[in-house]
C-alpha cells in the first residue's frame, strides 16, 4: 500500500497502485505522489531508467489511477520529508501503467475541504478520497467493530429486524413505501426497531443488539439525518444499573478503539436536577452549572443590586473569558438583551455593580455575599478570568415563572450555551487536553413520562409509549390527574452537551400498556388498530425488559472532531433531505405510479 514503505524496505521490488495526488515535472525527471487510503508515496520516473514510463508520467494528471512498478530507494540525505510516514524513501519506477485516466475533478482531494459543501456531496467519491474523510470512516469502522465485539462478548445476539414494516412511534413522521401487491397499502420504514426488539424479548432472546438503520422524516440539523444508524439493544430481566453498565462498557470499548480513554462510571443526574442546574436535559458538563441565587442573596445585596425581594435570580459563569473592556461589556449586555427579546428576562448591568474602574467578575461579588450554607456557583473557585452573568426578570413583565418553574432556568441555560459558543474559540473553552476529562459523560434519569404538546393541546409520550412509569406515580393516580408530574423509568446518555442515546425500562404487562395508551388519549380501538399485534404478544408470557439505543453517527462525529453528521456518513443527505450525488428523491415513472396504484396531486 502507498502508506506502508519505510527505510528498512530499501532495495525491495514493489508494485504500488493508487491515485496521482500531485505531479511535479522536471523534464527528464517526473515526481508523482501516489495516494491510496493508507497514505502517500513519492514515485520517481526517470527517463534514463525508462523512456516509456516517462512518456506515461508526462500524460498522467492528478487523480489518474496508475500502477508503479519499481524499486524502493532511500532518499538522499537532506531530501527526506519528515512530515510523511514514507518520507525516508521513494520508489524508482521501471514500469508505469495508466489504469484509468481522470477528468479534472471539481476540487482536489489533495487539499482541505472546500467551502461549497453541495459540490462535495455531489462529487462525494472525490470528497471521500480526502485523507481526512478516509480517517473518519476508519474510526467509524473501528467503533462499530469494537461495540459488536464487546456486546457479543457479553452474550448479546445480533439480530436483524425488518425495514419494510409498520409505523413505529418515535415522534417523527414516517417514510412510507407503497405496496404494489396490496393496492392503497403502505409499509412504513422503521423510526427505530423498538417494537421488534421488545417482541424479541417476548421471543426469548434475552440479550439482543443490532447496528440498526432508522428512518425519520423530521426537521434536519447538523446532528440529525433522515436516515441514521443506532446501536440498539434490549435486555430481559434488567435493572437500570445493568443497562448503564452494559452501555458504559461498550462506549468505553468504542472510544478505546478510536484511541481515546474515558472515565466510567458516568456521572448521573435526574432530569429535574439537569433543568434546574443547567436549564437543559443534556447538560454540557464541561461548563460550570448555573446557580439559583433566589434564596441565597442577602437582603442587603438585593438592595445593592436593586432586585426586588420576590424576584428569582439566576447566575452563571463562563470560565476563562477574562476582563472585558467597557465597550465589550456593553455590547455583551445588549446581546444578552437581544437574546432574551421580549421574554421579560434581563441581565443586570455588570458595570453598575462596581464602583472601581476595574472589572471584577460578578461571581466574586455575589460569592462574597452568599450564605455560608450554599456552595458558591456549584463549588467552583472563580478567578478574575471568569465572566459572571446574573439574570433576573424585569419588573412588570408577565410572571411566567410562577406557572412554570422551569421557565427561567431553561432560558438562562440557553443563554449559558449561547455565550459559551460565542467565547469558545477565542478562549479555548472546549479545547481537548488529551485526558479522559475531554469527554464528560452523563446519565440523565427520571425523565418526565409525558410532554405537553402546545400545538395539539395533548399530552404525548416524552420518550415513547412503551416506557414504564415510576411505580409510585401509577399508585398515586398521577397518571390521570397530574400528568406533568409522572416520572418515567427513562434515561439518556449525554456527552458534552449532545444526546448520544436514550432508553427505558419498558412496560411488560398488557393491562399497564393499554392504560398508558389510554392516558395518551388513544381509544382502545385505535390502540388495537395500531398496536394490536404488540398488545397480543404481551399476553403470551413477557419477561420484564428494557434497553437503550445510541446514535453511532453522533459517537463517530464526536470522535472525529467533526461538527456535522455529514462528515461521518458516507452518502449523507442535505438539510433538505436530498442526496445530491444520486439526485434522490426523484420522480417515479408513470409505469411505476400505475403499478403502485398511485396518483400525485403535484404537477412538475
Ligand atoms: P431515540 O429516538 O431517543 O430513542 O433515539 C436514540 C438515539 O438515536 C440517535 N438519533 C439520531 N441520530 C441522527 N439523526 C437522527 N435523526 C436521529 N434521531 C435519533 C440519537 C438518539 O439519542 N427506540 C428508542 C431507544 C430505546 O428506547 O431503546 C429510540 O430510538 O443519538
Amino acid at each position: 500500500m502507498c502508506g506502508e514503505l519505510r527505510a528498512s524496505d530499501a532495495g525491495k521490488q514493489v508494485v504500488l497502485m493508487g491515485w496521482v495526488n500531485r505531479r511535479r515535472d522536471h523534464g527528464d525527471l517526473i515526481f508523482l505522489d501516489l495516494r491510496d487510503r493508507s497514505g502517500i508515496t513519492q514515485v520517481v520516473v526517470d527517463k534514463s531508467r525508462s523512456g516509456e514510463a516517462l512518456e506515461k508520467a508526462e500524460a498522467a494528471r492528478p487523480e489518474y489511477v496508475i500502477a508503479a512498478i519499481g524499486e524502493v530507494r532511500a532518499r538522499e540525505a537532506g531530501l527526506e520529508n519528515p512530515n510523511m510516514p514514507t518520507g525516508d524513501i521513494e520508489v524508482v519506477v521501471s514500469e508505469l501503467l495508466l489504469l484509468s485516466d481522470a477528468k479534472t475533478p471539481p476540487f482536489s482531494p489533495a487539499e482541505d475541504a472546500i467551502q461549497n459543501e453541495e459540490l462535495r456531496l455531489q462529487y462525494r467519491y472525490v470528497d471521500l478520497r480526502r485523507p481526512e474523510m478516509q480517517k473518519n470512516f476508519v474510526v467509524r469502522h473501528k467503533v462499530t467493530q469494537a461495540i459488536r465485539a464487546q456486546l457479543s462478548g457479553e452474550g448479546f445476539l445480533e439480530i436483524e429486524t425488518p425495514v419494510l414494516t409498520r409505523s413505529t412511534p418515535e415522534g417523527a413522521r414516517d417514510y412510507l413505501v407503497p405496496s404494489r401487491v396490496h393496492a392503497g397499502h403502505f409499509y412504513a420504514l422503521p423510526q427505530s426497531p423498538q417494537i421488534f426488539k421488545q417482541i424479541l424479548m417476548v421471543s426469548g432472546f434475552d440479550r439482543y443488539f443490532q447496528v440498526a438503520r432508522c428512518f425519520r422524516d423530521e426537521d434536519l440539523r447538523a446532528d440529525r439525518q433522515p436516515e441514521f444508524t443506532q446501536i440498539d439493544l434490549e435486555v430481559s430481566f434488567p435493572t437500570q444499573d445493568m443497562i448503564f453498565g452494559i452501555t458504559e462498557r461498550f462506549v468505553k470499548a468504542a472510544f478505546e478503539a478510536a484511541g481515546e480513554t474515558i472515565n466510567t462510571p458516568f456521572l448521573r443526574m435526574t432530569y429535574d436536577e439537569a433543568i434546574n442546574k443547567y436549564g437543559i436535559d443534556k447538560p454540557d458538563m464541561r461548563l460550570p452549572a448555573m446557580a439559583n441565587l433566589t434564596d441565597v442573596l442577602t437582603p442587603e445585596l438585593r438592595e445593592t443590586l436593586k432586585i426586588e425581594a420576590a424576584l428569582p435570580v439566576y447566575g452563571f459563569v463562563i470560565p476563562g473569558v477574562g476582563e472585558l473592556s467597557g465597550t465589550a461589556r456593553k455590547s455583551l449586555l445588549s446581546e444578552i438583551r437581544t437574546f432574551f427579546g421580549d421574554s421579560g428576562l434581563d441581565a443586570l448591568d455588570l458595570v453598575r455593580l462596581r464602583t472601581a474602574e476595574q472589572f471584577v467578575p460578578l461571581a466574586e461579588e455575589i460569592g462574597s455575599h452568599l450564605n455560608a450554607t450554599t456552595v458558591a456557583f456549584n463549588g467552583n473557585n472563580f478567578t478574575a478570568d471568569d465572566l459572571a452573568v446574573v439574570i433576573t426578570p424585569k419588573l412588570g413583565t408577565p410572571e411566567m415563572w410562577n406557572f412554570d418553574r422551569q421557565w427561567i432556568p431553561k432560558r438562562v441555560g440557553a443563554l449559558r450555551l449561547e455565550l459559551a459558543k460565542k467565547f469558545a474559540d477565542k478562549h479555548q473553552l472546549f479545547e481537548k487536553k488529551g485526558t479522559p476529562d475531554d469527554y464528560k459523560f452523563l446519565w440523565v434519569t427520571d425523565f418526565p413520562m409525558y410532554e405537553f404538546n402546545e400545538e395539539k393541546k395533548t399530552w404525548d409520550a416524552a420518550h415513547h409509549p412503551f416506557t414504564a412509569p415510576h411505580e409510585d406515580d401509577i399508585k398515586s393516580g398521577a397518571l390521570y390527574n397530574d400528568k406533568g408530574a409522572v416520572r418515567a423509568l427513562a434515561y439518556d446518555v449525554v456527552l458534552n452537551g449532545l444526546e448520544l442515546g436514550s432508553g427505558s425500562i419498558r412496560i411488560h404487562r398488557k393491562d399497564v400498556q393499554s392504560e398508558i395508551f389510554r392516558s395518551l388519549g388513544m381509544s382502545d380501538e385505535e390502540a388495537r388498530e395500531r398496536f394490536g399485534f404488540f398488545l397480543e404478544a404481551l399476553e403470551y408470557g413477557t419477561p420484564p425488559h428494557g434497553g437503550i439505543a445510541l446514535g453511532i453517527d453522533r459517537i463517530v462525529m464526536l470522535l472525529a472532531g467533526a461538527n456535522s453528521l455529514r462528515e461521518v456518513i458516507a452518502f449523507p443527505k442535505t438539510a433538505k433531505a436530498i442526496d445530491l450525488m444520486v439526485d434522490a428523491p426523484s420522480l417515479p415513472t408513470e409505469m411505476q405510479m400505475r403499478e403502485l396504484h398511485l396518483k400525485t396531486t403535484v404537477r412538475s
